[in-house]
């Protein structure tokens, strides 16, 4: 039993290129993201690591090539004051971290260790601010202490905290899902609060170009990115959020690992619903902003599961099988064939939480299924869009159907063409034609992430169970390639 589809590739998109930043990570002070995760502290001597940043998830997320990397949250960033995370770190006042587990918050790693530890992977910093219980004033001295050069109360701070240059951050949110953990506002409450913030976080980098971030709808909240995008002039607003999660029922999430047939395709459902969210969105934004001034952010997105058992329930920690391949193909072929509108995107989470890329216990670290993927698509960023037509067969269950199979394509500074092919089916392998059209080729080659069984996963124990392998199956006809992709796999395929 087989599925068989069918894609043509157009000419690629001279003028749009598939921004490097949908390529994007989030840390959250949420349970092992940071402390215990990123984060070892300075002082450790079992475990390599640059001012207490580990060393072995600074070299994995570099392989990725990682362009940015939002923080300190999520849910925290609300509630987070920067000040109490700079100068001497014995004299930080703590906090709890309410949203997580209520633990103690102590504030070692603050402003200085995130932009140093972006340094050091090369990502750009996305600076999530506090506009829920903070001020305006907080957050206009943030940007004033982090990007100005020139002598401020803020940079001289800054300078006396040990730091001369400023690291010119571009991206900033205003504030974080303000509709729910953010402040529970109104749409419209939310677009005045954003309106006030959004003008005295003036632009210390002298023109640089601030690039300030709504906080998004959730998930098909269009109301929402209706009143933002009508009551927002685009000199205040850069981007606009959105975040959706996969996520069978909040209320009853299912196992990360132990998931049956009929949970596999509510996650995989939930993750397509993905296509449209992002259709509706611009949508909305073409009707706003014709122009396309404004750009579409998905700061958050991913599979979201019960934790593991045993860990703490509020640190968010989950497996990452051969699924979340599944959802991470997929999206990222989403917001690649939407790369129009679509310039950044943030999975939840990077390190510990939620399906993160990397998962470490104590000196250990482990690459996820996750993690593959996005090394695999890396070949997708700031290349030239590929538009392409699918026709895919569908992954059905109890007389539901979703599409099979996903595609996007791309060709890089190189003229090299790449795509990247997802097939869902749990059971079923697919039979794909990719008609090339007018593009080139003399030889084609590829990689295949897929594993045994759906609910495979990389541990501690069997770290290297997923991970890609050479795909030779692909078959270059007359203007044509025929590839056959087994059930539940990634393929990645270049055409020169
Ligand atoms: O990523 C985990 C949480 O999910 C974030 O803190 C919040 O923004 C979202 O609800």
């Amino acid at each position: 039993l087989f599925g068989q589809s069918s894609v043509r590739l157009e000419r690629p998109d001279e003028k749009l290129t598939i921004s490097r930043h949908i390529y994007g990570h989030f840390a959250e002070h949420l349970g092992r993201c940071i402390y215990d995760g990123f984060y070892v502290g300075e002082k450790n001597d079992s475990i390599p690591h640059k001012n207490g940043v580990r060393t072995d998830v600074i070299e994995a997320l570099k392989k990725l090539n990682i362009p940015n990397l939002r923080w300190p949250g999520g849910c925290f960033a609300d509630t987070y004051h920067w000040k109490d995370g700079v100068g001497p770190k014995t004299q930080r006042p703590s906090m709890v971290n309410s949203w997580w587990g209520g633990v103690t918050e102590d504030n070692t790693f603050g402003t200085h260790d995130f932009l140093n530890m972006c340094e050091l992977l090369g990502a750009e910093p996305y600076l999530a601010g506090n506009v829920g219980s903070g001020e305006v004033q907080e957050l206009t001295d943030w940007v004033q202490y982090v990007n100005f050069a020139g002598k401020s109360p803020m940079s001289d701070w800054r300078r006396k905290n040990g730091r001369d240059e400023p690291w010119k951050v571009k991206f900033w949110g205003v504030g974080n899902e303000a509709w729910g953990c953010g402040g529970n506002m109104t749409a419209d409450y939310y677009t005045d609060i954003y309106r006030k913030y959004a003008t005295f976080m003036s632009d210390w980098t002298n023109g640089g170009g601030l690039y300030r971030i709504a906080s998004g709808a959730n998930s098909a909240d269009y109301n929402w990115t209706e009143t933002l995008m009508k009551k927002i002039p685009n000199s205040l607003m850069k981007g606009m959020g959105l975040h959706h999660y996969a996520v069978i029922n909040w209320n009853k999430k299912g196992s990360a690992v132990n998931y049956s047939e009929e949970e596999y395709f509510k996650t995989m459902k939930s993750a397509w619903f993905m296509n449209e969210l992002v259709e509706k969105n611009i949508t909305i934004m073409d009707k706003y902003d014709p122009k396309g001034n404004v750009d579409l952010i998905v700061d958050e997105w991913g599979g979201w599961y019960e934790v593991e058992p045993g860990t703490n329930p509020g640190f968010l920690y989950q497996q990452n099988t051969m699924r979340d391949a599944m959802i991470a193909g997929m999206t990222l072929n989403i917001f690649n064939n939407h790369a129009r509108r679509v310039k950044m995107a943030n999975l939840a989470q990077a390190v510990n939480v939620l399906q993160a890329v990397v998962l470490t216990e104590g000196k250990k670290m482990i690459l996820t299924p996750t993690y593959h993927v996005m090394e695999m698509y890396k070949v997708h960023q700031d290349a030239k869009l590929i538009p392409i037509t699918l026709q895919s067969t569908d992954f059905e269950l109890n007389n539901e159907k979703i599409p099979a199979v996903s595609v996007s394509a791309s060709q890089d500074a190189d003229g090299r063409t790449h795509i990247s092919l997802v097939n869902i089916d749990p059971k079923k392998k697919n039979k794909v034609r990719v008609d090339l059209a007018s593009l080139k080729a003399s030889k084609v080659s590829g990689r295949i992430l897929t594993s045994d069984n759906l609910r495979d996963y990389n541990s501690f124990k069997m770290p290297a169970k997923i991970a890609p392998a050479v795909y030779k199956d692909a078959k270059l006809l007359n203007g044509a390639v025929e590839v056959d992709i087994p059930a539940f796999s990634v393929i990645v395929l270049e055409i020169i």
